[in-house]
């Protein structure tokens, strides 16, 4: 009998990715220049024809990364980019019908997975001045929520969490026996993190990647952080050998050459302050620095301003629509400096 899952049927999903070669990619959070091409060269010295044909080793890397979090190997899923991480979660902790509490707007696979597979999706909305004020979460946490995804910082709204606000939210799920997947693909952008709680304590993942601040989202990697037997559960759903070998070899190079993560960190924090500095001599109106992406209101309608910036200078950036004060508004990654300037040049010219 010829079967097709109902909840495929009108799921809308964008296959865009092969049309952005040559852009300035500025629209989807990726480091625009990359890592320095002389350790880029480097790393790939090491490889072998042997390293390119056998399936990834996982085990050494996933200690080193333990190291580097300073925790045991049984707390860490390695994942083919977060994204899978986050689709592991709500596939293991929520049923079919079973009610999944998410932020919007927001990194849209939360909704897009919970839909996928059958379930409710209940969307928290900002308040007008785009802050989430965590009373609007605790209001929807009903006694049958199954799980609640927060991101610290929130990709596009950038907003974060205290740690005071973290804790009310904990207690509530505590109560209700609510799992807790806080998405952290942003960290070290934003330095603040729980993902303590996910070592320390059960029922809390933290999902993170090695896409951004790393720059691999070539490479395909990221992990989940939790305790043990809800990581056991989330490894029984990967596919084998999910992870790619060359994104563990940059990563552990990354993590293991002294210097490197702060360079990565001092040449994005200059590209932001510069572009901060001059959106507000250019009286812009600007949101959510927190991550490496920056709302801005421009001067003229969003969605002509992005097609303009494709067609004319060949940058990719986004809109977004109903953002609070902002109403339709651009998104844009931050990178180093030169790419901000470029990105600047032409704002400043078409924007007007
Ligand atoms: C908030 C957030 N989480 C997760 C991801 C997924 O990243 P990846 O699958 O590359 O690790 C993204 C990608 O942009 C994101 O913005």
């Amino acid at each position: 009998m010829y079967y097709t899952n109902p909840w495929l049927i009108d799921l809308v999903r964008i296959f865009d990715q092969n049309e952005r070669k040559g852009y300035l990619r500025l629209d989807l959070n990726e480091n625009p220049g990359g890592l320095p091409a002389d350790f880029v060269k480097e790393v790939l010295s090491e490889v072998t024809p042997e390293f390119v044909a056998q399936y990834p080793e996982t085990l050494e890397f996933t200690e080193t990364l333990a190291d580097f979090l300073g925790t045991d190997i049984s707390h860490l899923c390695l994942t083919n980019g977060s994204a899978e991480g986050i689709r592991y979660i709500i596939q293991a902790f929520t049923s079919e019908n079973g009610r999944v509490v998410g932020v919007v707007p927001s990194y849209f696979m939360m909704q897009l997975y919970s839909e996928m597979y059958g379930r409710k999706f209940v969307k928290v909305s900002y308040n007008d001045d785009l802050t989430m004020d965590i009373w609007h979460i605790l209001d929807v946490l009903t006694e049958d929520t199954q799980l609640l995804i927060l991101l610290n910082p929130n990709n596009p709204m950038g907003n974060v969490y205290s740690e005071e606000e973290f804790q009310t939210i904990l207690a509530e799920c505590r109560k209700k026996e609510i799992t807790i997947l806080v998405d952290e693909a942003y960290h070290y952008f934003y330095p603040e993190t729980f993902i303590n709680y996910a070592l320390n304590e059960e029922h809390i993942f933290v999902t993170r990647t090695f896409s951004k601040l790393f720059s691999l989202a070539g490479c395909r990697l990221g992990y989940v952080a939790g305790w043990p037997e809800g990581v056991k559960m989330v490894q029984k759903l990967c596919t084998p050998h999910n992870t790619n070998a060359f994104g563990m070899l940059f990563a552990e190079k990354i993590m293991k050459t002294p210097g490197m993560l702060e360079g990565l960190i001092e040449r994005f924090t200059e590209g932001r302050e510069y572009l901060i500095r001059e959106l507000d001599a250019h009286g812009y109106q600007h949101q959510g620095e927190a991550g490496n992406f920056l709302f801005i209101e421009p001067k003229t309608d969003a969605v002509d301003l992005v097609r303009r910036m494709k067609e004319e200078k060949k940058i990719l950036i986004k809109s977004y629509e109903n953002v609070g004060r902002f109403g339709t508004c651009l998104r844009v990654s931050i990178g180093e400096k030169k790419y901000m300037e470029q990105f600047l040049k032409a704002l400043f010219e078409l924007d007007r």
